[in-house]
């Protein structure tokens, strides 16, 4: 079942995204070579008393995961694409790395959902333009999430954007084989708002005029994961971190987003 927010609650929910929005610039301000993973758990936390709002991945246990997230933040590096544990076996930002940052916050019991990537220090060109494709294939999705269009539209969207983008860049290098970089398979948005995760399923592959329509008042999460090498994922042993099979390098950016009769409404902007 898809939820229509009401309007009290979108109130709340614009409130939810400026707060986490401001956040995840303070945590991005942070992640710099020598920091560690657990110290960006721990000042996530004080941030949320600072603006008074509550960590909802802490204790979330989705359908099927094996255990509950034990950290209030998701914090991804390298060759992990999402749901990396910040806290367990705290890990050292090293210059060059890529560190996806994916927050959620509850305000007066609404939800909204984010996630960006940032480079620790300096980082290689290749890191660059995953980044750059990454945060382009999300602007691409939002655009597609208008009032009457499908789920399915949103997940062509984000494909065609990579695809294209590879071609772009072919042309540019000179380069013949170019492949494009690879969507993390089975993973994608969802709705958001009364919960963490609310139908519909948001694909970010796929074909147009499929799936769920969207209509005014729906509230999504769209969540591209672009991986430098294969679309190809695993499990890590903490039974909750995902990885790209190959080793390669995953980037990933988040926006909550309402549906309205006048287009998208990113809430986390
Ligand atoms: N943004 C993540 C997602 O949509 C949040 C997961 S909740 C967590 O999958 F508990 F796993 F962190
Ligand atoms: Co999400």
């Amino acid at each position: 079942m898809i939820t229509i927010k009401k309007e009290e609650d979108i109130v709340r929910l614009r409130k939810a995204g400026k707060i986490l929005a401001a956040m995840l610039v303070e945590l991005s301000k942070k992640t710099l070579p020598g920091v560690s993973t657990l110290d960006i758990d721990n000042y996530t936390n004080e941030l949320c008393k600072k603006y008074g709002v509550v960590p909802v991945f802490l204790n979330y246990k989705p359908y099927g995961a094996s255990r509950p997230f034990p950290a209030s933040i998701c914090v991804s590096i390298n060759d992990e694409i999402v749901h990396g544990i910040p806290n367990e076996t705290p890990r050292t930002f090293k210059e060059g790395d890529i560190v996806s940052l994916d927050m959620g916050v509850s305000y007066e019991g609404m939800i909204v959902d984010s996630a960006t990537t940032v480079g620790v220090g300096k980082i290689d060109e290749a890191a660059q333009r995953l980044l750059d494709t990454t945060r382009g294939s999300l602007k691409a999705g939002i655009k597609a999430a208008v009032s009457g269009s499908r789920t399915g539209d949103i997940g062509f969207a984000v494909e065609d954007f990579v695809n294209n983008e590879s071609k772009i860049f072919a042309e540019k290098t000179g380069l013949k084989k170019i492949k494009p970089f690879g969507i993390a398979e089975n993973l994608g948005g969802h709705g958001v708002g009364y919960e963490v995760h609310e139908d519909p399923f948001v694909p970010n592959f796929g074909k147009k005029n499929q799936g769920p329509i969207l209509k005014p008042g729906m509230v999504i999460a769209i969540e591209p994961m672009l991986n430098e090498g294969t679309d190809r994922i695993m499990i890590g042993r903490d039974g909750w971190v995902y990885q790209t099979l190959d080793g390669k390098r995953s980037a990933h950016f988040e926006h909550t987003v309402l549906i309205t009769d006048k287009g998208p409404e990113i809430l986390t902007a």
